[in-house]
């Protein structure tokens, strides 16, 4: 059974601030679609904040306890908005991308793509990989982790300025757990999830060759 739960309540033990900058470098290590890496994080540590994130997120007590509360972001028009070029200077500045040539096939390619998609889809899709190795390496660092999708996405942009068209996608607090740790809930086994070659036709393991 994993060791990691969705923790119900946090001690106010604090985080350490140079704990917290590493889980937040490591979650930025996530990849994204054309690298462009469309999540944006507000650390809520301030316990005033605390209280008004609280407020608009179902008033869950533990968004309050815990020391830290991520509000994990996602802006689905900032490449438009310099994340494009940024993203196209970094790669070729580390040498991924070699010359203006390949910048340029990336950027059309890119924009075509993404003019292409529901934009509200992709930019959850590329943030939730971001916010799993966040959840995940605070973790294996031995902080306990809550992911949160209670919350009024309205209220929380409004008291957090929020701007449109950014997405306020799941919350993470992070801290030291209070025991009791709830109990492992279980999980679908595979047969119920997992499928060969076609949606709904059973997944067998195969025996060796
Ligand atoms: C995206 C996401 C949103 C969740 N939102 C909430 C929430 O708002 N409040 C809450 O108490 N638990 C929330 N949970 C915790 C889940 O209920 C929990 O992960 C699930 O029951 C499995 O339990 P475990 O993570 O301890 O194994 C959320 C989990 C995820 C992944």
């Amino acid at each position: 059974m994993p060791r990691r739960r969705a923790t119900p309540a946090f001690k106010t033990d604090p985080v350490p601030e140079n704990l917290l900058q590493e889980l937040l470098e490591l979650a930025t290590l996530a990849p994204s679609g054309y690298n462009l890496q469309p999540w944006r994080f507000i650390v809520v540590r301030d316990e005033a904040n605390r209280k008004k994130l609280r407020a608009a997120a179902m008033n869950q007590p533990k968004v309050e306890q815990a020391p830290v509360v991520i509000i994990a972001c996602g802006d689905p028009r900032a490449w438009q908005d310099g994340d494009m070029d940024q993203m196209l200077q970094d790669g070729k500045k580390a040498g991924f991308i070699p010359d203006e040539r390949v910048a340029e096939a990336i950027r059309r390619g890119g924009s075509a793509y993404l003019k292409s998609v529901d934009p509200g889809i992709w930019v959850t899709r590329q943030t939730m990989i971001a916010f799993t190795y966040l959840m995940l390496a605070a973790e294996s660092y031995g902080l306990d982790t809550a992911p949160m999708e209670g919350f009024w996405e309205d209220k929380v942009k409004q008291a957090f300025a929020i701007p449109e068209p950014v997405r306020v996608l799941a919350l993470l607090a992070l801290g030291y757990a209070q025991p009791p740790d709830k109990k492992y809930g279980d999980r679908f086994d595979l047969e119920r999830v997992v499928f060969e070659e076609a949606f709904g036709r059973p997944w067998r393991v195969r025996a060796p060759a």
